[in-house]
């Protein structure tokens, strides 16, 4: 049966039907095998070449980014950007948002440092920018690797993948998408001509801020076995625990991301009108530059929005320090809703103002969020 992705988020990954079986993976500790002087190529062997634990998540993320094979689950969302930037041949070139998680920026400059890789940072929503940088000319190379990440964090920028990949491939380019935000519930990249998709699976797909994971999915044979040696070689793997409860968390993904949503276009369409707010975005409010884009490549526009409040830094700072219900931290994407001031962090981009909150809405009533928001713009101003 051609399951939709609710019914897969629940069915997918579960043991064989058989009387007696448990309806739920078992979590496996063993670091090894029982060895054989010549394993055939799926026989486990060792936990960081692969192990029974991943394989539930594995398949269930594979299916729900319609992916021609299975997902690989790494240690970190880090892990899996690492690997997925690895791609890139010494001496190549990436094209890269000048907005995305500052970490993953951070890993583009190291591969830079170590291996003569050049990026060029381009404004993600300008095609005719990108398609230059992804072009080169002039005594540039061409791009070998095309960075997105979308809606990108912290500034929720919608870039184009459909036809930045196209452009991508006249060139021979890959191109790689961070769907952590959008999760494939609601966007899916392979479907619009991305070769590969990474995930901090920390964030939604795990969904309850209790463990660090990473995924990668590909459909693509020879990336795939790339992607594959670099998670065998680097070793940044998951612990059983970990991947037990991602799928664990998998299982309420439709509805969290459902409620999560419907609280942030509630909360952002009510903020535009707070006297405290100087600016709101979101990708679901029709005044967001590239709303258009989003409805069309999306099935929904997620749950993460941004806020400036009036009075700079300093106020925003304030209203950290003022919520009650909401959580002052970093991450996203837990069932429980947090924010907090991006610029904060000495790795994140200037171009981020200094006051900008980024804010993840959770799943609680969102009335309860909206009296500690407003409660907390007001003390922020004081
Ligand atoms: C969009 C995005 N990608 C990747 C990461 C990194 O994931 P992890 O913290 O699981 O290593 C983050 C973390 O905040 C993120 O927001």
């Amino acid at each position: 049966m051609n399951l939709r992705p609710a019914t897969v988020v629940v069915e997918s990954g579960r043991p064989d039907r058989t009387p007696g079986a448990p309806v739920n993976p078992p979590i496996v500790m063993s670091s090894t095998y029982v060895g054989h002087e010549q394993p055939a190529p799926e026989d486990l062997v060792y936990a960081r070449i692969g192990t029974e634990t991943w394989e539930p998540f594995e398949i269930a993320l594979g299916e729900l980014e319609r992916a021609d094979r299975p997902g690989l689950l790494f240690g970190s969302g880090m892990a899996a950007i690492s690997a997925a930037l690895s791609l890139t041949p010494p001496g190549g070139v990436i094209v890269a948002p000048q907005h995305a998680y500052h970490e993953a920026l951070v890993g583009v400059r190291w591969l830079g440092e170590r291996s003569g890789i050049s990026a060029r940072l381009v404004d993600i929503t300008d095609a005719e920018a990108v398609a230059a940088a992804i072009r080169g000319g002039d005594g540039e190379a061409p791009a070998d690797l095309v960075w997105l990440e979308t809606p990108t964090n912290p500034m929720l920028e919608v870039a184009d993948i459909a036809a930045i990949s196209a452009v991508a491939h006249e060139v021979g380019a890959l191109v790689a998408v961070d769907n952590t935000f959008a999760t494939p519930l609601l966007q899916r990249p392979l479907e619009l001509g991305a070769d590969v998709v990474v995930h901090s699976v920390t964030k939604y797909l795990a969904g309850h801020s209790d463990v660090v994971l990473g995924a990668v999915v590909t459909s693509d044979d020879a990336l795939f076995a790339k992607l594959r040696q670099r998670r065998i070689t680097d070793g940044g793997v998951a612990g059983p625990f970990e991947a037990w409860l991602a799928v664990r968390g998998l299982r309420t993904l439709a509805l969290r991301v459902e409620r999560a949503q419907a609280n942030a276009l509630e909360l952002a369409t009510r903020l535009q009108s707070h006297p405290a707010v100087a600016a709101v975005a979101y990708p679901g409010l029709p005044d967001h530059p590239q709303h258009d884009l989003a409805a069309r490549q999306m099935d929904g526009f997620g749950a993460i929005l941004t806020l400036r409040v009036r009075g700079g830094a300093q106020a925003a700072a304030r209203l950290t320090e003022a919520v009650q219900v909401w959580l002052p931290a970093t991450s996203l994407g837990g069932v429980e809703s947090m924010l907090e001031r991006r610029r904060r962090w000495p790795n994140e981009a200037p171009t981020v103002p200094e006051d900008l909150l980024r804010v993840s809405v959770g799943i609680e009533d969102v009335e309860d969020l909206w009296e500690d928001l407003d409660q907390a713009l007001r003390a922020s101003q004081e």
